[in-house]
């Protein structure tokens, strides 16, 4: 899989590539994130990519053409399965898109700043539009980060088994079971039996439903 990130921030982008998961899924080849900063394809020598809204009103629009430039220069090089932008008014964000943008080969991610936008930005070219929750960030970087990481994990390879994605809450419209490492006993607060007993179809069936049961509390939304 390819990533491609358009953003004026391009710094904001560095870090979360450069740990742990996500590193280690870019050193092994299984996925290539390329950060764009839109600047660089600015029409002016201010290297301006934003201006005052026609009509009037608070606040900056980014502009078509630096964004048209570079998502052209990106679309010349290669095809792309789908162009996001990350938005507070998008898709909210859930692992069922993260499971299906997993399965695409290279997408582009663009960033929103100031404002937004112009609208003619998303008409004819974003084909997706991606929130990661109902509150506003200041930018779409750290937006186009938690999805980049979302869905990277789930690219095949990326976690071992012993981290699969399969046992993750959501991935079956559940949440994920307590866990308990060593000790089995602190300072009196036990680990359960059953998962010391060494019957495996017992602990499963347990998890099953603690599984439910954590559910029905927390976000019975889950099981309508
Ligand atoms: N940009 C600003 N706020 C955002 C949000 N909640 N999700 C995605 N992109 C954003």
């Amino acid at each position: 899989m390819r990533i491609d990130i358009i953003t004026v921030l391009p710094e904001l982008l560095a870090s979360p590539f450069e740990a742990s998961i996500l590193k280690r899924a870019i050193e092994k080849g299984l996925v290539e994130v390329h950060t764009h900063n839109l600047r660089d394809f600015s029409t002016n020598n201010y290297k301006q990519i934003d201006d005052y809204q026609f009509g009037g009103g608070a606040g900056m629009v980014m502009m078509i053409e630096p964004i048209d430039k570079c998502i052209s220069k990106l679309k010349l090089e290669r095809e792309y399965d789908e162009i996001i932008y990350m938005t507070p008014d998008g898709a909210t964000l859930s692992q069922g898109i993260a499971n299906e943008l997993s399965l695409k080969g290279n997408i582009i991610i663009l960033c929103g700043h100031y404002k937004g936008v112009d609208q003619r930005v998303r008409d004819h070219f974003i084909t997706r539009e991606i929130s990661i929750g109902d509150f506003v960030l200041s930018g779409g970087e750290l937006a186009a980060a938690v999805l980049c990481d979302a869905v990277i994990r789930l690219l095949p390879g990326v976690l071992g088994n012993e981290t699969s994605a399969l046992t993750d809450s959501f991935q079956d419209d559940l949440l994920a079971p307590p866990i308990y490492t060593r000790p089995a006993d602190y300072k009196g607060w036990k680990v359960p039996d059953i998962l010391l007993s060494g019957n495996t179809a017992k602990i499963e069936e347990w998890r099953e439903n603690e599984a439910q049961k954590h559910t029905e509390k927390r976000r019975p939304d889950l099981l309508e």
